[in-house]
């Protein structure tokens, strides 16, 4: 028998249980449901890589839909507000086509092959009045617009500047809208630096981090039974601890183990094959990008605190690369920035990516 792997271990695809973001997805939900000026109507997600950020952006993107709100999802590149512009004026045809189509139906016969459109001007370009001529539509019935912009980045700061401003205005005027953006927190404080942006900074901040073991045991036995097989308990074991509570982990942990199943169990076998595998394609996903986002300094600096087994002393992180302690302490911060790696008590740090470590070790040649 075959069994289809639910396993989603492919960054922005939904998994097939979102593990411990329910807190999160609430409070937006209340946000939504309290109506304009509620705070989490304006929120920043901010997270190390393969956290999770664009997945809760699509589970934001669920929530309101389900209401029956418009959701437009963008990511910050050149053209951003263009395509939000664009999107914005599609749904309000969409929404008057609907209409003038259902209002035909109930009170028109259909005359002449039913060619009964009335003539509209067409939709105002520019993105605040698209947005608000299509908030004037969504609002009678109770429903609004959220934009959610995934990757933000310093280099849209522009595009973001001008949709924040538009957005901005129509909170002020208590219209139905919604604003969530995601990032790494370096992307977004940078983006936040900016002066223009200074509405942004009342945004709610989320920053997404790790998620529990107990959650991890949970929704790993949940995902296999639902799907037709079963772990037994100490492959559940080994599994989970292989996960580190990391979310990308826990699809690649569960997606490698599952197919290095024959039978309807997954066993120590499975898994002491699987998790190899799974800590393999880590390194050439995420481990790869953390590393390509950085400069050759930081990647220096991460290859003198890869030599300890656990959190690393920054005084011997300097130590190790012949540099003071005040020229670590600037590596130290932008790598914090990046969340590549965080305090870890007085004097000390460590790796957010689970593994990284390891990688570095194994690939210390090319990392840098
Ligand atoms: N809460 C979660 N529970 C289970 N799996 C998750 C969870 N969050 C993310 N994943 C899985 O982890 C992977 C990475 O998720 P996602 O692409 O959303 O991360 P990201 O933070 O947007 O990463 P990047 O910074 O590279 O854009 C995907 O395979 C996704 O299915
Ligand atoms: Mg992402």
């Amino acid at each position: 028998m075959a069994y289809r792997n639910p396993f989603k271990p492919t960054a922005g695809a939904s998994p097939p249980l979102l593990v411990g973001r329910d807190e999160v997805l609430e409070e937006f939900e209340e946000s939504i449901d309290d109506g304009p000026g509620a705070p989490g109507r304006l929120s920043l997600i901010t997270g190390p890589r393969g956290v999770g950020k664009t997945v809760v952006l699509n589970a934001v993107h669920d929530i309101v839909v389900a209401k029956g709100w418009i959701a437009i999802a963008e990511t910050a590149t050149t053209g951003m507000c263009d395509r939000i512009t664009q999107a914005v004026r599609r749904h309000h045809e969409e929404l008057r086509q609907g209409r003038s189509a259902r209002v035909r139906g109930i009170t028109l016969p259909v005359v002449g092959g039913g060619l009964t459109f009335e003539s509209r001007a067409d939709p105002p370009a520019d993105l605040r009045e698209s947005t608000a001529s299509l908030l004037d539509e969504l609002e009678p019935n109770e429903t609004g617009l959220l934009i959610t912009v995934d990757e933000v980045h310093r280099k849209s700061v522009g595009e973001i500047r001008h949709l924040a401003t538009v957005v901005q205005h129509l909170v002020r005027e208590d219209r139905n809208i919604a604003l969530v953006m995601a990032g790494l927190p370096s992307a977004v404080s940078d983006v936040l630096s900016d002066s223009v942006l200074t509405f942004m900074r009342r945004a709610s901040r989320e920053e997404l981090s790790d998620v529990s073991l107990a959650d991890v045991r949970e929704s790993l036995a949940e995902t296999i039974t639902r799907n037709g097989r079963t772990i037994t308990s100490s492959a559940l074991d080994a599994a989970t601890e292989a996960t580190g509570g990391y979310p990308f982990m826990v699809q690649l942990v569960g997606y490698h183990c599952w197919r290095k199943t024959t039978g309807s169990a997954i066993d120590d076998a499975a898994t002491s094959s699987g998790i190899p595998a799974a800590r393999k394609r880590l390194g050439s996903t995420v481990h790869a990008a953390a590393l390509a986002d950085l400069s050759a300094v930081d990647r220096t600096v991460l290859l003198a605190i890869a030599v300890d087994d656990g959190p690393a002393r920054t005084a011997d992180v300097a130590r190790r690369i012949g540099e003071s302690a005040k020229y670590v302490s600037i590596y130290r911060q932008r790598l914090i920035d990046a969340a590549v790696i965080q305090p870890a008590g007085r004097g000390f740090v460590d790796f957010t990516i689970p593994y990284l470590r390891e990688y570095l070790r194994e690939h210390a040649a090319s990392a840098l």
